[in-house]
Parts: C-alpha cells; sequence; structure tokens
C-alpha cells in the first residue's frame, strides 16, 4: 500500500510514517513546502505525484489564539484545505483520513461525546475543523474522519512552538518548587503513537465515516499533571489553580471528553488507557521513575 502523509514533519506526522513504514508500506511524506493544502493546485500536483492509495490529512491552523486572530487564514488550512483534499481523493481515488478535533463541542454535555452528539465550537479553530468535516462529509467518497484530543508525542508539535503539556509540565518542576494547574477542564490526552497505531489497523477496513479516536478514560490538567509527576518521580508541589488564575482569552470548552463508540461498536478500538499511553510516553523519553518501571 502507498500511503501518503501530509504534514508528514509533525507531532503526528512523523509517528503516522513510522507507524505505516512498519507495517511494510511505501511511505511518501508531503510537508508544508511542497504541499500547501489551502491551494489546491499544489495539493493536486503533490497527489498526483504520489500516486498514493490512502492519503491521511494532519495538517491544520490549531493554535487557538492564532486561529482567532486569523478566521480567514485558519478557514482556508481547515475548511477549504480538507474541501481541496476531499475533491482530490475522488479525482485520484484514494482512502482520504482527516483528522479533526474534540474542539467541535462545547462542553455542556459533561458526560463522553459519542459521534452522533450535535456539535458546537465555542470558538474559531473548532467551526473551522467543523467546516472541514462537514467538506470531507459531504463530498469525499471513500473517508475517515478521525476526531482526536489532547496531543502529545515524540515529536514537536510545530504549532505548539515544538513542546507539549507533558514536556513543558517536566520543564516546569525542574525550574520551580510549586505548580499551579487548572482541575476545570476534563479531557483525554492521546499519545500519537496510539493514534497512528489506529490509523494503520483502519487503513485495512472500509468502514469509512466519522469516529472519535481518543486514549480511554479521562482526566483534568490537574490529575494529568499528577500522573506525569507520579510516574517521572518528578519532585515538586502541585495544587489546583483557582478559577480565574489563568484566564483564557478565547472560549474552549471544559469537557471535550469523547467515547471511541463507533470503533468500539465495529470491534476496531485498539487504543489504550490514557495512563499507559503516558507511561510508555515517558519511557521512550528517558523520564519514567525507576520504582515505575
Ligand atoms: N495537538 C493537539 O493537541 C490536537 C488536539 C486535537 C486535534 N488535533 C489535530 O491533530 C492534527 C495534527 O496535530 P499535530 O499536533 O500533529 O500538529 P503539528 O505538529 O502542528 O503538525 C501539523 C503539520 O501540518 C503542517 N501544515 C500546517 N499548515 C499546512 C498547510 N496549509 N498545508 C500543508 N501542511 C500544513 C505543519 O507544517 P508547518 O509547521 O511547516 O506549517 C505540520 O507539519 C491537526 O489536524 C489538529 O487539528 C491536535
Amino acid at each position: 500500500m502507498r500511503v501518503a502523509v501530509i504534514g508528514a514533519n509533525g507531532q503526528l506526522g512523523c509517528d503516522l510514517c513510522t507507524a505505516f513504514l512498519d507495517r511494510g508500506c511505501e511511505v511518501i511524506q508531503l510537508n508544508h513546502d511542497i504541499l500547501d493544502v489551502a491551494d489546491f493546485d499544489s495539493a493536486k500536483r503533490s497527489l498526483q505525484q504520489a500516486k498514493a492509495d490512502v492519503v491521511v490529512n494532519t495538517a491544520a491552523m490549531h493554535n487557538v489564539d492564532a486561529c482567532e486572530r486569523e478566521p480567514a487564514r485558519a478557514f482556508a488550512v481547515n475548511g477549504i484545505g480538507a474541501r481541496n483534499l476531499a475533491i482530490l481523493s475522488n479525482d485520484l481515488d484514494f482512502v482520504l483520513f482527516h483528522i479533526s478535533t474534540d474542539y467541535v463541542f462545547d462542553g455542556a454535555k459533561r458526560a463522553p461525546y459519542v459521534e452522533t452528539d450535535c456539535p458546537r465550537p465555542l470558538n474559531v479553530y473548532g467551526n473551522t475543523k467543523l467546516a472541514g468535516e462537514y467538506f470531507v462529509q459531504t463530498i469525499a467518497k471513500k473517508h475517515f474522519i478521525l476526531r482526536v484530543s489532547g496531543l502529545y508525542g515524540t515529536n514537536p508539535c510545530r504549532a505548539k512552538g515544538g513542546s507539549n503539556f507533558v514536556n513543558l509540565m517536566l520543564k516546569l518542576a525542574k525550574e520551580r518548587d510549586e505548580l499551579r494547574v487548572v482541575d476545570d477542564e476534563v479531557l483525554t490526552p492521546t499519545y500519537t503513537e496510539d493514534i497512528a497505531r489506529q490509523i494503520v489497523s483502519m487503513s485495512e477496513v472500509k468502514d469509512y465515516g466519522l469516529y472519535h479516536a481518543t486514549a480511554q478514560g479521562s482526566c483534568s490538567w490537574y490529575r494529568f499533571a499528577a500522573k506525569i509527576f507520579e510516574l517521572s518521580g518528578a519532585k515538586v508541589k502541585l495544587s489546583i489553580a483557582g478559577p480565574n488564575e489563568f484566564p483564557a482569552k478565547v472560549p474552549r470548552p471544559k469537557y471535550s471528553v469523547l467515547e471511541n463508540s463507533k470503533l468500539k461498536a465495529l470491534n476496531l478500538d485498539v487504543m489504550p488507557t490514557w495512563e499507559d499511553g503516558l507511561e510508555r510516553y515517558l519511557k521512550k523519553i528517558g523520564t519514567l521513575s525507576e520504582t515505575t518501571r
């Protein structure tokens, strides 16, 4: 199978390339400098050359504050970019995997969201990603849309200055004696290696459609930080931040837990718990405490 990964040098893109190579696929790595999803001709040229059976689109403008400042650019990448790839998936006959987000929901449900729940994004990022989903759903004959959440991986997240929440917490724990983290935002942190494995297994079936694909379980950022320090043995005093201590400039859902209900119904769910993913990530970056091993 020939697989083209768009955003191949990104956090998820790198792990996807490795996972497909490990599966014996030919992988074509398409980075932003050769393919701009917002530019139909550029996408067409690269994908015509790639002659891929499967294309995975990880490209996005997903810095939430930047999207709010530049809504037209966010829509061009997250909305029109997805539309361009959806059209090309029909014209060039490839299966399109498109990555979306938990931020299509407003959080009011306060219980895990399933694929049939009605989205209601709170910000420009969520709205433009939802537009991208609709373009893919209505245009591409062979598509998978995966809504993921709280990504971290060994490769730098390019949109977020090369760091991720786990690395940030580990860095701050070295620099400070005490840390305060919010407890009122609940999500499911997910290791990119696990999503990559999930996508590889889905590339072998034809159950096209919209899927939630996150690790199992959920936690607040505070509980996530506590687990990072427990597993890494970091010695730092952690406490819950007050409700207005870190005011967000842009509204975000307070609760964005996704249930992988469709993957489960089709017996396709290979996602582990978020704690399991975190432990393997810390082991991989050499930060797992000796007592946890
Ligand atoms: N990170 C999270 O916590 C999170 C949570 C939920 C959903 N998601 C979704 O997951 C996906 C992957 O996220 P990630 O963390 O792997 O992101 P990332 O590390 O920022 O990687 C994104 C990749 O897309 C490329 N890209 C950006 N704009 C592009 C364009 N117009 N045309 C072609 N390539 C472009 C970037 O290249 P340059 O850097 O060179 O521009 C980069 O290689 C995104 O769709 C995002 O919306 C992420």
